[in-house]
């Protein structure tokens, strides 16, 4: 069978690594893909954007894919699953209704209150004065986040009045994020310890993927700018199997069910970006209607069941006969960015040491890998692989332990370099603190 990977970026390298070892597939495609996805054996990138929609489906059409998976929320959103649907192709994600849960921060939170879901308290606003006259009765710190898609980079934690205003003035006013911050979420701010839990959805029932918790802040110490992630491990030690339990019957099920309540059938990774209180209570962030990067590159690594299978079996809505095996032992995960992300950063550095993997071909049957380089924003010119994103790569490990996992991760990335390279050292830090 031959499968196509929709996205660029290491989450994409990842699913498509993983999908190479299921026992169906013969050809994994990867549209664009990177130069991980241009090098791994066994998967071939087709030069298609990701958004060209009308050109994924054509090449679905003429190579006979027979199931494509979508990383990136932007296809998504844009509507790639009805467009295969109606032409009879499987494509897995959910439909452009259902990936509103994370395309519109005023769809999930209106969804999330109308279904008794736990979230912060919240207001959305369209008028610049009504959101700054709101803020000079609230109490601080509050979330300010844009509406629409912004790639993890529309929400403000605002310590103080001023700095409300501006990132309310910056959406409203300054349209700095288009037509995604036309409207703006103004949220209580939650205290806790978050966690990503990611499931396969197949319109009703549901498939819990491994626990895992992301590094959003750009520095060490969890400080600086927010990003896509600079860093992830599984599992999360914070969900134990009491607060699995509490996930499920609080936030998953009943999402799911009032999905359903809609007409909506959602098919697909269901992603809820979890903030656990000191009370125990695990209350909705955000959703996301894809799998996390880069969480998707340590879970992959511990995933032992087979992912395409996962994936056709929910598209058919018999999820319910499917068992997710993981390895025992934790995985860690370390983004490896451009100088100067997430801001500004030079694109087109040759990057060295890239041919480094840890093998252990006694400990994982499937793959003989306890480590690996997966690639970002990579790209290859005249030979050479260059760098050409923000998040360049994620050195990701297995290991006995957490530790043991961030040691074999920082000792793979030690390897690479190009102008600029630098990392978080202390991915992990929080949970080998518990
Ligand atoms: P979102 O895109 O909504 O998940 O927000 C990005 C990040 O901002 C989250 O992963 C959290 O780290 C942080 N965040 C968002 N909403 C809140 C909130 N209400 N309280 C505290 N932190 C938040
Ligand atoms: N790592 C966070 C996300 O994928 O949204």
């Amino acid at each position: 069978m031959n499968v196509l990977v929709v996205g660029s970026g290491g989450r994409e390298h990842a699913l498509a690594w993983k999908s190479r070892y299921s026992e169906v597939v013969d050809q994994v495609f990867v549209a664009p893909g990177n130069a991980g996805t241009a090098s791994d054996e066994g998967l071939k990138n087709i030069s298609i954007n990701a958004e060209d929609i009308e050109s994924l489906l054509e090449f679905a059409k003429n190579e006979s894919i027979d199931l494509t998976i979508v990383g990136p929320e932007g296809p998504l959103v844009a509507g790639i699953v009805d467009r295969f649907s109606e032409e009879g192709l499987k494509c897995f994600g959910p439909t452009a209704r259902a990936a509103q849960l994370e395309g519109s921060k005023t769809f999930a939170k209106d969804f999330l209150a109308d279904n008794q879901i736990p979230t912060a308290a919240y207001r959305s606003f369209v008028d610049v004065h009504d959101a700054l006259s709101y803020l000079d009765g609230i109490e601080f710190p509050v979330v300010v986040k844009a509406d629409g898609l912004a790639a993890g980079k529309g929400v403000v934690i605002a310590e103080t009045r001023h700095e409300a205003k501006k990132a309310v003035e910056d959406m409203l006013s300054s349209n700095r994020f288009g037509d995604a911050g036309s409207t703006v979420v103004i949220e209580e701010f939650l205290e806790g310890e978050e966690v990503s839990y990611i499931c396969i959805v197949d319109g009703e029932n549901i498939l819990p993927m491994a626990t895992s918790q992301d590094h959003k802040a750009a520095y060490e110490g969890d400080m600086g700018p927010n990003t896509g992630g600079m860093g992830a491990y599984s599992p999360a030690a914070v969900v134990d199997e009491r607060m699995h339990q509490v996930i499920m019957e609080q936030v998953m099920i009943p999402t799911v069910q009032g999905l359903r309540k809609m007409g909506i059938h959602y098919v697909g990774f269901l992603y809820a970006g979890l903030m656990i209180g000191k009370d125990g209570c695990p209350r909705v962030l955000e959703f996301n209607c894809r799998f996390g990067d880069p969480e998707t590159q340590p879970i992959m690594m511990r995933l032992k069941s087979d992912l395409v299978l996962h994936c056709l079996a929910a598209i058919d809505g018999r999820l319910n006969r499917e068992k997710a095996v993981w390895d025992d032992r934790p995985a860690l995960g370390v983004v490896l960015a451009s100088e100067g992300y997430p801001g500004s950063y030079k694109k087109g550095l040759v990057i060295s040491g890239l041919d480094t993997q840890l093998s252990n071909s006694s400990s994982d049957e499937s793959s003989g890998i306890t480590g690996k380089l997966f690639h970002a924003g990579t790209d290859v010119q005249s030979g050479n692989i260059i760098t050409a994103g923000g998040r360049v790569i994620c050195s990701t490990a297995l290991g006995g332990s957490l530790l043991e996992a961030q040691k074999a991760a920082y000792a793979l990335a030690e390897s690479v370099s190009w102008d600029g390279c630098w990392y978080r050292r202390d991915i992990g830090f929080k949970a080998l603190g518990r």
